[in-house]
């Protein structure tokens, strides 16, 4: 989720580029750069880490040739790493011999392009997909000579999710836009005939009033007081309020991020499932040869994911599989052996037990994965390698795309290793690729259901308690729904396995204790109806979440009729993030900033 601005007029190019990635740093990113142009005066600037990095370098350079306050096109961008590490080298925009190109998205078929531009004569110095594009865009104008059609041909050869801004000496009054599947925005300033582009509100509230949100689809090319667009578009006016911008105009970080969670997976996928394959660049095939067990450690939500992904290593890789609680795993004095695969999970790859964890497994000589969202943390320098999630900034501090993308990698990484193992047939390989398809769709957040959840809350603000119950990966999801519920709302919940109730906790049912349980169609259905019956004939109140009408229940959540559990889990899973919100907001309570907690607990 990377961060895009763009700029055609005879103000300060540079200071307006730099301001407007300002804007875009609370989507979080790795590195940024911007590119100047001045007829054929080009100046460029990138750094790694923060904003102020890059200012100091623009304001450092004193041979600057662009002069302020003249015509010139300008484009930037905030890098969160998909392909290649933060540097430098990686950060855009990135240059051919006499143009730019920033991009937002995942090119997936950069590898052959690359290949096809090289033997071409094309020399690359970064490890990007995005470098692509610019050299594509040479490699045609060179034919041709003519800037917008080398940029149309260039467009018609990438695959995959890319926003686009690509400024070149051969046209330096133009910048060339294109949108398809990652979010830009152009907009017509307040004075002089200005051009902004940006990838999302923030940076263009104050500058302009009129914006088009570009569709999927839609390219073209603008100059000083002119746009022409491929297609048909429509203006609209620009909100007033930034930080209502920068939550995209939800409430909350956290809804944002629920609200997400369908756009991000599919960058998560993006270039992993292809050609009902499934591949890793990050992983090399070896790494799981002569390993007989994965062990996973995390904490928290990752945890959650963690005990997920163990049902699925066993039945897809069938590889036998434990979880550990990364705290508790650092001082068990565990036993461990080489023919581990130690795979650490976290969102922010900076978790001090996990990290600790991940130490001893790297002493004790074992291969290790980590499967992580932010590049270049402490995590992603420690393991052999990393696989990243590719979610974007998470600012809610109660986990939510983390858990979906993190949960859909590991998916994909059981399928990867099953494949690798011969364990797994190509006819079920096929229908869990399929499946896979459909994540976004069973994570797109209804208007009803959220209606649903958001009445429903105003009945679950009291009660000594929750359980939330599940077999099978609707345990792990039970956890994570549990703790979605403490750490916004305050009120007490536990995830249990719905078979476990009967030893013990069912002591506890009554009308003032609060039973969540998840029903899934596809998975030990007659099981979980009896466990919940159980509870229903002790009189305990019951939420049930289910696409099968449920009649013991109390409260009832219809979910979508599928045709495999983990459709039905991800489903589940947004109920139990909006169920929660949703009673956290009746409560009065900071959704995205809860008591006590922080995003990342660095310390033990
Ligand atoms: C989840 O909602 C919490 N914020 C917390 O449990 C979190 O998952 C845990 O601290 C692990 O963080 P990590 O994924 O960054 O390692």
């Amino acid at each position: 989720m990377c961060g895009i601005v763009g700029y055609i007029g005879n103000k300060n190019t540079k200071g307006i580029l730099i301001e407007g990635l300002k804007e875009l740093e609370y989507r979080g990113y790795d590195s940024a750069g911007i590119a100047v142009l001045q007829d054929d005066k080009l100046e460029v600037f990138k750094a790694v880490g923060k904003i102020k990095n890059l200012e100091e370098k623009v304001l450092q350079n004193t041979t600057c040739c662009v002069t302020p306050n003249e015509m010139s096109t300008g484009i930037g961008h905030t890098r969160w790493a998909t392909h290649g590490k933060p540097t430098e080298f990686n950060a855009h925009p990135h240059l051919g011999i006499y143009s730019y190109v920033v991009h937002n998205g995942i090119i997936e078929n950069y590898k052959e392009l690359k290949e096809e531009l090289t033997h071409a004569g094309h020399i690359f110095v970064s490890q990007t997909d995005t470098e692509v594009i610019v050299h594509l865009f040479e490699f045609y104008f060179n034919q041709s000579n003519d800037a917008q059609k080398a940029f149309d041909e260039t467009i018609k050869r990438l695959e995959g999710a890319y926003s686009i801004l690509l400024i070149t000496k051969s046209e330096p009054h133009k910048i060339f836009f294109m949108k398809h599947g990652s979010p830009l925005a152009v907009a017509k300033g307040n004075d002089d005939g200005e051009i902004y582009f940006a990838s999302s509100d923030a940076p263009l509230i104050g500058l302009a009033n009129d914006v088009v949100y570009l569709e999927d689809g839609v390219s073209g090319v603008a100059s000083v007081g002119n746009i022409e667009f491929s297609d048909e578009v429509k203006w609209t006016t620009l909100p007033q309020n930034k930080l209502f911008a920068q939550k995209d105009g939800y409430r909350f970080f956290m809804e944002k991020e629920i609200y997400e969670q369908k756009d991000v997976v599919i960058d998560t996928m993006m270039g992993r499932l292809k050609n009902d394959e499934i591949n890793f660049d990050e992983l090399d095939k070896s790494i799981i040869e002569g390993i007989n067990e994965i062990k996973i450690c995390a904490c928290g939500t990752s945890y959650h994911a963690g005990l997920t992904a163990s049902y699925l290593f066993e039945r897809l890789s069938k590889i036998r599989c434990t979880v550990e609680i990364a705290s508790e795993f650092r001082y068990k004095e565990p036993l461990l052996s080489k023919d581990t695969l130690f795979i650490v999970i976290s969102q922010s790859g900076e978790t001090a037990d996990t990290l600790e964890a991940l130490k001893m497994a790297k002493n004790a000589g074992l291969k290790s994965i980590a499967v992580c969202n932010v590049d270049n943390s402490s995590m992603t320098r420690v393991a052999d390698a990393t696989i990243l999630l590719r979610a974007g900034i998470e600012k809610g501090v109660a986990s939510t795309k983390a858990f979906s993308t993190q949960t859909v990698v590991l998916w994909m990484m059981a399928l990867y290793f099953g494949k690798t193992r011969n364990v797994l047939s190509t006819e079920k390989l096929k229908t869990e690729l399929q499946t896979l398809k459909n994540v976004p769709n069973s994570l797109k957040v209804e208007s009803q259901l959220h209606e649903k959840c958001r009445r429903l809350s105003k009945r679950y603000l009291h009660g000594h308690g929750f359980f939330f119950i599940g077999r099978d990966v609707f345990y792990p999801l039970a956890l994570e729904g549990a703790l979605k519920l403490k750490e916004i709302s305050y009120l007490h919940a536990e995830g249990y396995p719905a078979g476990e109730m009967k030893h013990g906790p069912i002591a506890l049912a009554d009308p003032e204790l609060f039973t969540i349980a998840l029903m899934p169609q596809h998975l030990h259905y007659d099981k979980i109806k009896s466990n919940v019956e159980e509870l229903s004939a002790r009189d305990s109140t019951i939420c049930a979440i289910s696409p099968i009408s449920f009649e013991l229940s109390d409260d009832f959540i219809l979910t979508a009729e599928t045709n495999h559990y983990m459709l039905e889990f991800f489903e589940m899973l947004v109920v139990l993030q909006l169920f929660s919100m949703e009673i956290s907001v009746r409560l009065g309570n900071d959704v995205d900033m809860p008591r006590n907690l922080a995003k990342s607990v660095t310390v033990e």
